[in-house]
């Protein structure tokens, strides 16, 4: 294969490893510089030009996209999408993760482990979010921050506001945190690649430091993850839709909480705490998903008119509830049963004699208006009561 590195930092140790690994995996490589792109664009053509020549062809581009050029190097990224060329992590999975607000309201629906968080405009609203993620000590956070910059522990109410009106009178969108103080200043740091945790560490931050980021002078040793970490970093990665991953999760006393997913994980600290070959790991995910590309099927079904895809819960459907797929009216109606998910578990291509049992979901392809008469009529979400902080402890 011939593999593109988008890189500022040819030099670097994640850059250089990445590099070495392919090579000895047999491909070419080329480190390209992701601000030496010019985008063109015309009528079914999309094309790029590096140094101002025409770019040759490549197989896969890894994305090493630094926070300083977030726009201009997801704008290249999205052209080699657009031109049909692979790209373990796509511009959209990269942009969702990278704002902390935006990925935080992402995981908030599911059922993973994120410190309370809150997120105001009006001053007089300041006090009473402070109050509602616990009080303080309270976490402020900076929504595009990295390294541990922007990151700030204000110990009382008064200084807590007052940063915040600070930030928003410099137009800083901030995130107010619960300062989860049980796990002094460690993290865990899960490296994952595809649906496989590769390695895993844990930053301790130096002392009297909060922030566990080895910018910050943290140390880092080896860890084994307990399965319950270890799914919450694999659901995060999945729901950010991300190839490759840097998870960050704090060991609260309610078990993992997610903080942020690194679209660009660095190797060093990682291998060199875990002695593993993360490189390598990447370079094989990339072999094998090349042939694969995302297709996004919204997009996609759109285009085809009249077909799409919906999912419905099977609840009070006498037609479907304790059939197997054969003897349900969905075969006849031209509607395919793509997967249904039970409890924690999806069975993927379900066959004609599965049995749909109640509480089933189930995501269907087929005819939009075949579909629209399965589906039960619109229910407004039943919003759940809110925990009191005593039933939280309890579990
Ligand atoms: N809610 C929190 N409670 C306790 N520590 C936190 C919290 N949020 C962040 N930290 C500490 O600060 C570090 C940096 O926070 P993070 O959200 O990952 O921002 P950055 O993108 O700058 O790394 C974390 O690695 C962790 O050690
Ligand atoms: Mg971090």
């Amino acid at each position: 294969m011939k593999i593109g590195i988008l890189s500022r930092q040819p030099r670097s140790y994640s850059t250089r490893r990445l590099r070495e690994a392919a090579k000895l995996r047999g491909h070419t490589v080329q480190v390209l510089d992701t601000l030496r792109f010019a985008i063109s664009l015309e009528k079914q053509e999309p094309d790029l030009f590096y140094r101002g020549r025409k770019l040759p062809a490549f197989d896969a581009i890894i994305p090493r996209i630094g926070a300083s050029i977030t726009f201009y190097g997801l704008a290249v990224l999205r052209q080699f999408e657009q031109m049909g060329i692979y790209v373990p992590n796509e511009s959209i999975a990269i942009s969702r993760s990278r704002d902390k607000l935006r990925a935080t309201q992402a995981f908030s629906r599911y059922s993973i482990g994120i410190p309370a968080t809150e997120f105001v405009r009006d001053s007089s609203d300041i006090l009473p979010a402070i109050r509602r993620v616990g009080g303080v000590p309270v976490i402020i956070k900076v929504i595009e921050g990295t390294q541990g910059v922007g990151v700030i522990l204000a110990e009382t109410e008064k200084v807590a506001e007052a940063i915040i009106q600070t930030l928003h009178g410099a137009k800083q969108n901030v995130l107010i945190q619960k300062f989860v103080k049980e796990s002094h200043g460690c993290d865990i740091r899960a490296f994952v690649v595809g649906d496989r945790v590769v390695a895993a560490m844990r930053r301790i931050a130096k002392p009297g430091e909060y922030r566990s980021n080895v910018h910050r002078g943290a140390s880092v040793e080896p860890v084994t993850l307990t399965t319950e970490f270890t799914h919450t970093a694999l659901r995060a990665v999945q729901i950010m839709g991300l190839g490759i991953a840097g998870v960050d999760m704090l060991e609260s006393a309610e078990g993992p909480q997610i903080m942020e997913v690194n679209s660009s994980p660095g190797l060093e600290g990682i291998e060199k705490a875990t002695g593993i070959d993360v490189a390598s790991a990447i370079i094989e995910f990339v072999e094998q998903q090349v042939l694969f590309p995302d297709v996004d099927l919204r997009q996609r079904l759109r285009l085809t008119g009249g077909f799409g895809i919906a999912e419905f819960p099977v609840r009070g459907m006498p037609e479907l509830e304790g059939k197997t797929l054969r003897d349900t009216p969905l075969a006849s109606r031209n509607i395919y049963v793509l997967t249904i998910a039970r409890h924690d578990t999806v069975v993927p291509q379900p066959k004609a004699d599965d049995i749909i049992q109640t509480g089933d979901v189930l995501l269907c392809y087929g005819d939009l208006r075949e579909l629209r008469s399965m589906m039960p009529p619109h229910k407004r979400r039943k919003r759940p009561r809110k925990r009191t902080n005593k039933e939280k402890n309890t579990g």
